[in-house]
């Protein structure tokens, strides 16, 4: 069984990714960790992450890289966002997650293009959504607790403009596949999104 939960910045999808590879006993994984790899690896080799070579240079991270709390800020979010935009970069971590996503007895994979690219075929294709507003909210709370001080506004402008690149780039697109279903978050807190993401995932494998 392979799951596919795509959707943009804070809308819940890693929350709900993580609840159901609990709930059936999947390995996860969280895509964008690659692509935030990437981008704070290309920035610490002093390249532009706008420039394709500087980023596909950076896709040979290590994975030891993959534990760093560096990773998680808003700023590595920005330059992962400025990376995923090159077709080279795309194609050198789509292998990876072709492999997690083929395992034997299934996965769970979160992500921008997981139901649309990395696994067409997945048996439930969840598209997790949720206000910008509400968005905003979230990751402000979220960062508060980190000790992180940003304006909401701030958040909110940073959000939409992640979302407008995420969704006009030419490669990979932040789009529901045409037979995901889609979960908005908007009014669920934690564990009402998480029941209806198993709701849907047991529709899904009927
Ligand atoms: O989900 P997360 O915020 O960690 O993703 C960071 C960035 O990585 C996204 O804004 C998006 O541009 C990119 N990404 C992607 N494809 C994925 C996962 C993430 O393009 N499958």
């Amino acid at each position: 069984m392979i799951i596919a939960v795509d959707g943009p910045t804070a809308s819940g999808k890693g929350t709900v990714a993580k609840a159901l590879a609990t709930h059936y006993g999947l390995p996860h994984l969280d895509t964008g960790l690659l692509y935030r790899a990437v981008g704070w690896q290309c920035a610490r080799n002093g390249g532009n992450p706008d420039d394709p070579a500087a980023a596909f240079a950076a896709t040979s991270f290590t994975d030891a890289l993959l534990v760093e709390d560096e990773l998680r800020s808003e700023a590595t979010g920005g330059l992962a966002s400025r990376v995923s935009v090159h077709p080279a970069v795309r194609q050198a971590l789509f292998d990876r997650q072709r492999a997690f996503a083929l395992q034997a007895g299934g996965a769970v994979l979160d992500g921008r293009d997981i139901g649309t690219v990395i696994a067409p075929e997945a048996t439930a294709k969840l598209f997790v959504t949720a206000s910008v507003e509400a968005r905003a909210e979230r990751r402000w709370k979220e960062m508060q607790g980190r000790g992180e001080d940003h304006s909401l506004a701030t958040i909110e402008d940073d959000l939409r403009r992640r979302d407008e690149r995420d969704r006009t780039r030419a490669e990979a697109p932040l789009l529901p596949a045409a037979d995901a279903v889609i979960l908005d978050t908007s009014a669920l807190d934690r564990a009402a999104a998480i029941s209806a993401a198993i709701a849907l995932v047991e529709q899904a494998r009927r």
